[in-house]
């Protein structure tokens, strides 16, 4: 959710700490803060409530030359965005930047009366805490965190500097995540590899209950009860270029575009044509395992749930005698939900952090289910914790409205049922349909998106100033209506919300009106009439209905429609989902808004 950054070697630790809030501002960006220290632990802090450029301007009159330091981003979690609440947060001699949640701060708190707290923080008594322990350098830094994070209940990643030793950054985690980048007579830390790119390609993931001790040369991990860890070195994938815009004006429509490309990533070596099969790796199930699976539980939250919903409709028509449940993390972690012996869970994730997807993995793991990571992102917790995974491959995805990374989970995940399917036996003639199309997606992708990017632009020139959207679809539609109205909602902030057509007349109808536009997917197929008398129904109470289809024959008088041509079928709504996504883009963009960094959210949601 936040951003933290840490840096101790031989250049100027203000400019990689900045530099690194930076690439990580996405991940949440309400205030920021860097503090420094010079050879005698001389102190610079600034902090600042807004982004990095207002940190920057305030920095300007603060430049230092010191060779140490810790920065942080922050999405607002306990207490407003603020200068005060902003992180780092300093008690005594020491400086802290947290990325979670300590769930007892306020029973720490109380212990800790003789603090007089500045902030409305729990990552401020979590400084408190480790001060107590420190007693003006007493003891070792390290051995002084150790001691608090033992009382603290909760998530952190967190780095600490202490004034009385400008030499050393100690770093620890559970439950957030936090790299290690070694250098050259420098060590860095980051909150996300991409931060480190152009520094260093070698990382360090540090693990849940792992305490590190840093030096410009040195790298010394322990778990809190001072076992020795070995450090396991590993090459950070992602490349500098990828993490760049490449010329567009936001990252939301470089991914967009990028679709073709990435999806191609994502089937890469995992599509066999000719043989009409699909063949992935990853799961590390054997054919056995594969033909025993009863039971699908796919889990997610946002997009990576609306991916894992639109994968259960394609999977429950060829993967036979399986059930497919899709949940919601956030619900399904409370839940006493029974899964039976022959199950397998996906846990769908582009960013491999969210809190509530990787709790849901943890209790899916105590009931001994084997665990398939739907990820993009290398190396992150979820994936480390899986017991078998699928690489989407997209790249990094940095604009916090997902786009290529659920085009490619949904993908991803209806190749796992084809997997399925082929070990059970299913015949390949119903399999190739979907093998086929699967494996023309990025070129039709690449058509759709060069025919519609311009007349979609202007669409969304003429609804821009509604404040309400209902997006409909039924069947495979449906999930991607939902997605459609996610998309809209979170970078437009138009009140969007996605109803499966039939559903229409059980209440939503009563909504039709001159505040809301519709926003209706109509595939060709069996429920091709369905849906068209469903768009009837709506244009009969006065509708303001866009129709997005791939039907020739679609007439009815709406106020828009966009006709997709294309041999897509089966996966017709991934094409839809494209004319979707281009529409909450050009909307946001019309409306001024900051379509990369919307307001209240966070890329990646590492508190639950
Ligand atoms: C999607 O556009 C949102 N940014 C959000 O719903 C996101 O999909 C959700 O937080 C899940 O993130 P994850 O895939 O990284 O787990």
């Amino acid at each position: 959710m936040c951003g933290i950054v840490g840096y101790v070697g031989d250049k100027n630790a203000q400019d990689f700490l900045v530099s690194g809030l930076k690439r990580l501002e996405y991940r949440g960006y309400d205030s920021a803060g860097i503090v420094t220290l010079d050879a005698s632990g001389k102190p610079t802090l600034v902090k600042t409530k807004g982004k990095i450029i207002d940190l920057e301007e305030k920095l300007a009159q603060n430049k230092r030359d010191d060779k140490i330091g810790i920065g942080h981003t922050r999405w607002a979690t306990h207490g407003e965005p603020s200068e005060t609440n902003a992180h780092p947060h300093q008690v005594g001699d020491i400086f802290l930047v947290h990325n979670g949640i300590i769930e007892n701060y306020k029973e720490l708190k109380k212990a800790l009366s003789k603090y007089d707290f500045k902030s409305e923080t729990d990552s401020e008594v979590l400084a408190a805490l480790i001060d107590s322990f420190y007693e003006g350098g007493k003891y070792p830094l390290v051995n002084a965190v150790v001691q608090a994070l033992k009382l603290t209940k909760g998530t952190y990643g967190i780095a600490v500097i202490s004034t009385k030793n400008p030499e050393e950054v100690v770093v620890a985690r559970a439950g957030s995540p936090l790299v290690i980048g070694v250098g050259h007579g420098e060590t860095l830390i980051a909150s996300d590899a991409s931060a480190l790119l152009g520094h260093t390609k070698q990382a360090i993931y540090l693990n849940d209950g792992e305490v590190a001790t840093i030096t410009k040369n040195s790298v010394e991990i322990k778990t809190l009860n001072a076992e020795p860890v070995s450090a396991k070195v590993e090459e950070i994938e992602t490349s500098l270029a990828a993490i760049q815009k490449d010329g567009y004006d936001h990252f939301l429509l470089k991914e967009i575009m990028e679709q073709p490309e990435s999806l191609k990533e994502t089937l890469r070596g995992r599509v066999k044509i000719k043989d009409g099969m699909v063949m992935l790796g990853g799961p590390g199930l054997s054919e056995s395992e594969l033909r025993k699976i009863k039971h699908l539980v796919i889990v997610g939250c946002g997009t990576a749930y609306n991916a894992g919903l639109l994968a259960s409709y394609y999977i429950e028509q060829f993967a036979p005698e399986v059930t497919v449940e899709v949940v919601i993390a956030s619900e399904y972690r409370y839940r006493q939900a029974y899964i039976p012996k022959d199950s397998v869970a996906l846990i769908v994730s582009q960013s491999g952090e969210t809190a509530d997807t990787l709790a849901c993995l943890r209790e899916i793991k105590k009931q001994g289910i084997k665990t398939i990571g739907i990820v993009n992102a290398i190396g992150s917790t979820i994936a480390r914790e899986v017991d078998g995974g699928t690489y989407v491959h997209v790249g990094p995805e940095i604009s916090v409205a997902s786009t290529k990374a659920f085009t490619s989970q949904a993908v991803a995940m209806i190749m796992f049922g084809l997997t399925i399917a082929q070990a059970k036996g299913v015949r390949t003639n119903i399999l190739r349909p979907f093998v086929n199309e699967i494996s023309k997606l990025p070129e039709k992708i690449r058509e759709v998106l060069d025919e519609f990017n311009e007349p979609v632009k202007k669409l969304a020139e003429n609804y821009k100033d509604y404040d309400h959207a209902i997006y409909l679809g039924r069947d495979t539609a449906y999930p991607t209506a939902m997605e459609g109205a996610l998309k809209l909602k979170e970078i437009s902030y138009i009140d969007a919300n996605a109803y499966a057509f039939g559903e229409l007349k059980h209440g939503p109808l009563a909504l039709v009106d001159d505040r809301f536009f519709e926003f209706a997917l109509v595939p060709e197929g069996e429920l091709y009439d369905k849906a068209v008398s469903n768009v009837q129904e709506v244009l009969a109470r006065g509708g303001h209905v866009i129709v997005v289809t791939n039907s020739k024959e679609f007439d009815l008088p709406v106020e828009n429609v966009i006709k997709i041509k294309s041999d897509i079928e089966l996966l017709a709504p991934i094409l839809m989902n494209l004319i979707a996504q281009l529409f909450a883009y050009y909307t946001a963009l019309a409306k001024g808004l900051d379509v990369d960094q919307p307001r209240n959210l966070a890329k990646s949601v590492t508190v639950e």
